[in-house]
């Protein structure tokens, strides 16, 4: 690490080093959250998928919306990225029903506002994706709020180009991750304004941490769906009575290799690049 990089947060995930006033690096760990609570143990490589697909997304999805990265590390975990004033909201996008969307419609009839038809079951795939905000907890749970609240706390402009940016860029992920055999159910995204103002791509994006990723050919509506993403240990942790509230359980060596195959496989499945050469040369990636 260049020797002027001063740590300047920590997140579930990342660390946050400073590159000089404009400049960040960001470190992808192999910490796994379940529920917002970072369990004892850690998935190997998990960091460098994050980061590898966020790397693979930035670099294709420049023309609908600038980003964030400025360049990957040899470490395949480490993104330099332009340093910006964050929008304190996330945006959700949802193309199917599941988790809060999925309980919110079980108890009003609509997602987050937003009216949908009667009789959906779990996992449908909806009329048209919607997007979803929700806060930035600084700690706890993040909170889901409606779209008018979202747009006070950033302005209806700045939130209506958010939102927009988000359908567009969902549209894009589902559209590789169809071409992948796979179902991009939902994703979100965090953007940030840069010194001129404009809207950015930051964080990570399209990531099994930041999604859920379903197969395509398993696919049946009516319950919860096989998935490439942390599902597989949320339900692991969820079956042992534990009551969300830290510490989280220690992951038994198969629940790890598990979570671990399914991140690799959802990396090479979007990227169409083999694990064993973003390892090797994780520029692979941008090109
Ligand atoms: N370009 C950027 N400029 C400034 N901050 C950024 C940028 N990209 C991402 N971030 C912030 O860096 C942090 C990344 O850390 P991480 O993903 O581990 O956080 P988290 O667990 O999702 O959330 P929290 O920060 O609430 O713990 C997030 O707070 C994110 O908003
Ligand atoms: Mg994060």
């Amino acid at each position: 690490m260049a020797e002027s990089a001063v740590h300047v947060g920590s997140g579930k995930v990342r660390e946050l080093y400073e590159l000089g006033p404009e400049r960040l690096l960001l470190v992808a760990s192999d910490r796994i959250s379940v529920f917002d609570v970072v369990l004892p143990t850690e998935i190997p490589d998990k960091g460098r998928v994050l980061t590898g697909l966020s790397a693979f997304w930035f670099a294709r999805t420049r023309s609908l919306v600038p980003n964030h990265l400025l360049d990957v590390r040899e470490d395949g975990r480490s993104l330099e990225c332009r340093r910006l004033e964050m929008l304190p909201l996330e945006l959700v996008v949802r193309g199917y029903l599941s988790g809060s969307g999925w309980r919110d419609y079980q108890s009003t009839g609509t997602v987050c506002g937003h009216a949908l038809p009667s009789g959906l079951r779990e996992s449908e795939r909806l009329p048209e994706p919607i997007v979803t905000p929700a806060t930035k907890a600084v700690s706890g749970h993040d909170e889901n709020i409606a779209e008018a609240v979202a747009a006070e706390l950033v302005g209806s402009e700045r939130y209506e180009a958010a939102r927009d940016v988000a359908l567009e860029l969902y549209r894009f992920g589902a559209r590789r991750a169809e071409e992948a055999d796979l179902i991009l159910a939902d994703t979100k995204f965090e953007l940030g304004v840069d010194a001129e103002g404009r809207l950015v791509l930051a964080d990570e994006a399209l990531t099994p941490d930041s999604s859920r990723i379903w197969p395509a050919d398993a696919y049946a509506p009516g319950g919860p769906q096989p998935s490439f993403d942390k599902q597989y240990a949320r339900d692991w942790c969820e079956a042992t009575g534990w009551d969300l509230t830290p510490p989280g359980p220690d992951l038994p060596e198969e629940v790890v290799e598990g979570t671990h195959a399914r991140y690799v496989e959802a990396f090479e499945r979007l990227t169409g690049i083999a694990f064993t050469r973003y390892l090797a040369d994780p520029r692979v990636v941008l090109t």
